[in-house]
């Protein structure tokens, strides 16, 4: 089957990740509003969005999906919003031991909207194209109860809950939500880098 590369939602246009994205993605990387339940992950130099497209092409061209550059559709977006305007990125991407990973960062004037969820809807099915054996997870912090909600709104279940590495505080622990069960490599993988 072929891959599926741009896709249109309801509301949302879906295309790859490219270069030509690079000074959209570092805004939205560089703002500390998404990166709340994380701060040190935010981005403070243009090379670092740059290295996060460049990771994401190779997950298109080796694995057959990858992360989309999110905008909103014909309708528009709210606030006024006009079609086509960038909002975030999305998707699944590859990652060691054979799991696919589900993310999304959106630009805070979007949130609420049920985005995330679509565009999470249509990377789990470009995933089920791509490879379907390989499990979708999410890896979330607890102190990002909005990210949970896209994972379980999503299909996903809580498999693994444990000490996180880079959490913001000693309450804060990692989530890891999946569409199934792990393997015991698998979740040995995951445990590593939590
Ligand atoms: C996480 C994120 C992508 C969600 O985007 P979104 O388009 O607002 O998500 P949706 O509207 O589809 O769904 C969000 C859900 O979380 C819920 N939610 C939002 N804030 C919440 C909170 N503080 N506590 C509990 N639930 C919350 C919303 O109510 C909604 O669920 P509902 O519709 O059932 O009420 C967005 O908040 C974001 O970009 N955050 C910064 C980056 C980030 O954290 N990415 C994930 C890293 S793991």
């Amino acid at each position: 089957m072929d891959p599926i590369t741009s896709v249109t939602t309801t509301r949302l246009a879906l295309t790859p990740l490219s270069p030509g994205d690079l000074a959209n993605v570092f805004e939205i990387f560089s703002d500390p509003r998404t990166w709340a339940h994380l701060p040190s992950g935010r981005h403070r130099r243009q090379e670092q969005s740059e290295a996060l497209i460049a990771a994401g092409q190779r997950s298109w061209d080796e694995s057959g999906a990858g992360p989309w550059a999110v905008r909103v559709g014909e309708a528009g977006g709210p606030g006024g919003l006009p079609p086509g305007a960038f909002i975030g990125i999305g998707g699944v991407t590859l990652t060691g031991s054979g799991l696919w990973n589900l993310g999304y960062r959106l630009t805070p004037a979007t949130w609420g909207h049920g985005f995330a969820t679509e565009l999470a809807a249509a990377a789990l099915s470009a995933a089920a194209t791509a490879d379907p054996t390989a499990p979708v997870m999410a890896r979330v912090l607890s102190n990002n109860p909005a990210s949970s909600a896209v994972a379980e709104r999503a299909g996903l279940t809580l498999r693994w809950e444990g000490p996180a590495r880079d959490a913001v505080a000693a309450d804060v622990c990692r989530r890891i939500y999946a569409d199934r069960a792990f393997t015991g490599a698998q979740i040995e993988w995951l445990i590593a880098r939590a």
